[in-house]
Order: C-alpha cells, then structure tokens, then sequence
C-alpha cells in the first residue's frame, strides 16, 4: 500500500507540529516567528468530512487563481503581492443594511468553524481542505435579505497593479460568481477567512472567499470585495467564457461529462502520480444534504 502526504502528515500532527513551532518561538523570544505562527481555531463540526485532508504544502501549492496566473504553481509564486489589509467587502441590493463590512464583522472570532470538505475541480481534480469560517447564512441574516431577492451575486477584487494576470483578458475581470438564494442560504455553503490553524493564504483567496463544497470548485469565488443580492439570475465569470462547457449551477455530477472529458472519475492530489483516481460522487458526496434544492430539475440541462 502506498502512503499519501496526508497519511505521513496527518491533521492532528501537523497542528501539534504548529503549536510546537509557536511555543518554541516564543520561549526562544522569536517575535517574528512567534506571530507568523498565529493561530486561528474553528470549532469542530459535524458536517465536516473525516476523511484525512491534504497537507498545508499540497492545499498552497496547487491552486486556480487565473488573478496571477493560469499555472498550478502561479499563485503560490506570484499572490505575496496581494494587500489583503486593510480589507472591505461592500454588501447591496436587495438588502436591509448594506454597507461596507470588514471581515472581522462578517466572520468574528468567537462565530470561527472548521469545515474539512472534500472540494472537486471541474478539471477533474480533488482535494481535502479543512476551512475556517462562517455559514454564510450568518452573514446574509446580518445585513437582512428582502423578499425580493432571489440569488446572491460576487465579486473578486480588481486591482491588475497586484494581480498580474488581470492584466491580460483571459478572462472578463473582476471575477464573478453567483448561487440561487437557498443555495446560499444552506448550512454547507461558507465564507471562509482560514484553513488548517492560519489566517487564509493568499493563494488561497485572502482574506474571505466563498466554499460551496457540492459545486464545482469555479463556484468558489477567492477574495471577495462585493455582495449584492439581487432578484435574477446573475452572469458568472466561467459560464459568461463558455455557456456550452459551464454552467450557471455547476454541481458535481459524474454523470454529465464537460464536453471535453469525462467527469465520472478524479484525480486525488497527493495521492502519487499513479495511485489515485477515485469515483466522482453526485453533488460530491454531499447529496444527502442539498439533493432537494434540485428536486424536479433536469440537471443534465441545469449543468
Ligand atoms: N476565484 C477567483 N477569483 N479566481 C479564480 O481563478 N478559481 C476557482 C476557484 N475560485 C478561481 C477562484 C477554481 S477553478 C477552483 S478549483 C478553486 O478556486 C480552487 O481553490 P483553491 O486554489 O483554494 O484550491
């Protein structure tokens, strides 16, 4: 039998291996090393997967962030360069109290859950990240949703001077994605500030992105700086590139192949270069939980 990275370097260690790095820091007066081990703790939940995760190094170093790059590797190179503070994420449309939000209103410390989900890429790829966060529920029924509003729309960042891949069209920049309101309103959909015990990474979507983990991963959107919530269905950033490949719902789902390869199976990142394709799940395994939001909907049209 083979061991994954996260076998050797399972959850429990690494955040052991943390604190033993924080600790020794500070015994040894180490400022600096001190507070870039600064911790953040989520409490436990019971939606969260006991699969083991992916190790820190797989999860920051294999990403999709096309702001700095089309490259697995680009942002972990290149998204240093992100002022991610100070940060605000504007909230408006069909809503009560809009307004200019900072992340600590939107996901306070004492409101902080670990989520480990699984999050499968429509490439046909899959991790295991274990998020930081709040339901984004919480955050809608801050700033009051109207009964008007139907879907939720967002925003990335667009600043081309830090994210040099804005500064080519590969895409119709800012980034933007969007959910139906009761997706949004789910208890599995997030926005997360952190993953493992660390503020989130930039590469990562710094510091607030959304995690919808039955959906796609395009769906979650890195870095976000607006909100709006609004009554019809608003255009994302992948389905606005290429309506016949991507959708606006994007579930995961093995039995509707993308158009130019199949989505029955996946490749499981960190597994070894041979050892691990899995079977995809429908809604990736969290079918149990968010199957009824589709009931009646032909998904292979609704893709
Ligand atoms: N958000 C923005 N703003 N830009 C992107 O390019 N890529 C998406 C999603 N969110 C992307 C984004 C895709 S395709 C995936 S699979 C996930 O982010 C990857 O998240 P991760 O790098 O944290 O694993």
């Amino acid at each position: 039998m083979k061991l994954n990275w996260s076998d050797v370097t399972p959850h429990r260690m690494y955040l052991d291996r943390r604190k033993f790095i924080g600790v020794s820091a500070a015994a040894l007066a180490l400022p600096a090393l001190a507070s870039r081990a600064q911790a953040l703790t989520g409490r436990p939940s019971p939606l969260s997967t006991d699969q083991p995760p992916n190790t820190f190094e797989e999860i920051t170093n294999y990403n999709n962030f096309y702001e700095f790059g089309t490259g697995k590797e680009d942002p972990a190179r290149y998204a240093d360069q992100l002022t991610v503070d100070p940060w605000s994420v504007e909230i408006g449309g069909l809503v009560d109290r809009p307004g200019s939000y900072g992340v600590e209103d939107l996901a306070p410390d004492n409101a902080l859950e670990e989520r480990i989900y699984r999050l499968r890429c429509v490439e046909a790829w899959s991790m295991v990240i274990p998020w930081i966060g709040v339901p984004l529920a919480s955050v809608l029924q801050k700033v009051g949703v109207q009964p008007s509003a139907k879907y939720v729309e967002f925003e990335t960042l667009l600043r081309p001077e830090e994210m040099p891949g804005q500064q080519r069209a590969i895409l119709d920049w800012p980034y933007r994605e969007g959910l139906r309101l009761d997706e949004a309103m789910h208890p599995l959909t997030i926005l997360a500030t952190g993953l493992y015990d660390q503020p989130m990474p930039k590469q990562n979507g710094a510091p607030i992105r959304l995690v919808v983990p039955w959906k796609y991963g395009f769906k979650s959107i890195k870095s976000i700086v607006r909100i709006n919530l609004v009554a019809d269905q608003p255009l994302n950033t992948w389905k606005q590139l290429q309506s016949s490949e991507y959708g606006f719902y994007a579930n995961v789902n093995p039995q509707v192949d993308h158009p130019r390869w199949s989505q029955a199976t996946h490749r499981v990142i960190g597994a070894g270069l041979f050892g691990g394709r899995e079977e995809t799940q429908m809604f990736n395994g969290y079918g149990d939980q968010v199957a009824s939001l589709y009931a009646g909907m032909d998904l292979a049209v609704n893709y």
